[in-house]
């Protein structure tokens, strides 16, 4: 689909359609009125007459209005006027997206983005539009016979005046590169076990680093044993696929290294099981086709990556995704058994499905060679998380209260959102072994504490969080699927970092 910004009257605009809203009361947005004016009160005689209540994405198609110059008009409802916030504007451009995919149009022009928005800036409204244009029209159809035919090749979106739209244009920019990192981060996500492997990961790696110039390497098993990562092999044990380590350098900033000193790098570091069966732990059968999505911490790190680099953000990212699977076998790792992780600890693994953070610890010690100014990982970790949080907000962990605060905010600014959970000293008991300086489990309760308390052990030199997406990575039931998120928190956050955020 092509996105462009046009400041015009909606009456003068020749598109195939012109978009535009009413509320409950009845009462029209302005560039409704002004389409009402101009053909004599066609709009507000159908309103009166009721064939347009104007509750939420309810709509109404109108072709060949008198004066008014393009072949349709959608008049889309948008409920009540007191309610219009944030989810109400997101769910009538959905359904705008949803509707003109259905009609005859080629393209169109939104007229929504005009409607005033509590605290919320032109750029945050088309930033958000061009986001949820391209997450409505995804699909994931690579192993159907069929797919699926799309109407809509072209969109634009409406400004009041032509002084926004230089602001408009950087946003659209920024939400386009935002829903290319989402979608990225789905079909990876999307993809099934048999096809992203850990190597699969690499090579996707690999060829994002060719796209955009960045530096990439991927370390192997025996660069692993070299460097000590005997938590991280341990989980590859029972795999017929090789683990990896992909490391990925994005230098964008631009301020002068003095002293042949670089700037600090930001460290973006994300689980890729590529599938969890628990191991020798099994997990029960049910939904288990649901754990091929346990690489989706990995995914988003990458479609972060790929949004940042096609920004060109000014700032230095580094990504670090441990991948392997999670599989039970004759070479497996067994409960009870002992390993050391590359920071000298040494783990009691008491449950071979807790391998996450086992994963995880390893890569956040190798992510001290970076001197990182900060670290933030993200993984679909523990379904204590899923319990507390459901599937609205991803869990919040960190061991610098200002990181956090950062972090969420961004979450609400992209609608990403994230809620902080304890990390206090008073749960690190949960991990307690009688045979090793901690076991990698904490019992039933406080689940998602005991496993970001675990990674907690392993980030004691840099300011970090933890994003347990257990719960909001995936959808289950009949829209089963990857979300993408937490890429546009993510990308929110980097882009404050940036000051590019209007
Ligand atoms: N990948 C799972 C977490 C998960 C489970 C995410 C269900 C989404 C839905 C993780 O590796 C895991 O199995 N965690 C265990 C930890 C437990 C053994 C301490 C869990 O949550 O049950
Ligand atoms: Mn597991
Ligand atoms: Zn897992």
């Amino acid at each position: 689909m092509k996105f462009s910004i046009k400041s015009i009257h909606p009456e003068k605009q020749r598109s195939a359609c012109v978009v535009v809203g009413v509320f409950e009361s009845g009462k029209m947005t302005q560039a409704a009125e002004r389409l009402d004016q101009t053909s004599n009160g066609y709009l507000s005689e159908i309103i009166r007459r009721g064939d347009m209540t104007g509750k939420i994405s309810t709509f109404l198609f109108l072709h060949t209005i008198p004066g008014v110059l393009c072949e349709r008009v959608l008049l889309m409802g948008l409920g009540k006027q007191k309610e219009f916030c944030e989810k109400q504007y997101r769910a009538a451009i959905g359904s705008t997206i949803k509707a003109l995919n259905a009609s005859g149009a080629n393209d169109a022009t939104l007229f929504l983005t005009e409607i005033p928005l509590k605290e919320r800036s032109i750029a945050w409204k088309i930033r958000q539009a061009a986001s949820i244009a391209l997450e409505t029209d995804y699909r994931f159809e690579q192993f159907k016979s069929e797919k699926t035919s799309k109407g809509l090749q072209k969109l634009i979106f409406a400004v009041e005046s032509s002084d926004q739209v230089v602001d408009a244009e950087e946003a659209l920019a920024q939400g386009l590169a935002i829903a290319e990192g989402v979608t990225l981060a789905r079909n990876l996500g999307n993809l099934p076990g048999n096809v992203c492997t850990p190597s699969y990961l690499a090579e996707t790696a690999l060829k994002l680093a060719k796209e955009y110039s960045i530096d990439c390497k991927v370390l192997e098993r025996a660069d692993m044993q070299k460097l000590g990562m005997h938590s991280l092999l341990s989980v590859a044990k029972g795999s017929h696929q090789p683990p990896k380590l992909i490391v990925l350098n994005y230098r964008g900033s631009t301020t002068k290294k003095s002293k042949g000193k670089t700037s600090k790098p930001l460290v973006l570091v994300g689980k890729g099981i590529t599938f969890d069966s628990g191991g020798i732990s099994l997990k029960p059968g049910e939904a288990m086709d649901e754990m091929k999505f346990d690489m989706c911490g990995a995914a988003s790190v990458l479609g972060t990556l790929k949004a940042v680099a096609q920004m060109k953000l000014p700032i230095d990212l580094t990504v670090i995704v441990p991948t392997t699977e999670n599989m039970p076998g004759g070479a497996a790792s067994k409960p009870g058994d002992i390993v050391a992780s590359m920071s000298g600890q040494t783990i009691e693994i008491l449950n071979t499905d807790a391998e996450g953070r086992l994963i995880l610890c390893d890569a956040l010690t190798y992510a001290e060679r970076f001197e990182p100014e900060t670290v933030i990982d993200v993984a679909t970790l523990t379904g204590a998380c899923v319990i507390a949080l459901g599937h609205v907000a991803s869990g919040l962990f960190a061991n610098d209260d200002n990181l956090a605060q950062d972090l969420m905010k961004a979450g609400n600014e992209a609608f990403d959102r994230a809620w902080q959970m304890p990390l206090w000293d008073d749960y690190q008991d949960l991990l307690k072994s009688n045979f090793a300086d901690m076991a990698n489990i904490g019992g039933r309760t406080a689940g998602s504490v005991s496993a970001a308390c675990f990674l907690s052990r392993f980030t004691k030199k840099f300011s970090w969080a933890h994003l347990d997406i257990a719960g909001t990575a995936w959808k289950s039931g009949a829209e089963k699927g990857a979300t993408g998120r937490p890429v546009p928190l993510l990308v929110h956050y980097l882009l404050k970092r940036a000051g590019k955020l209007n």
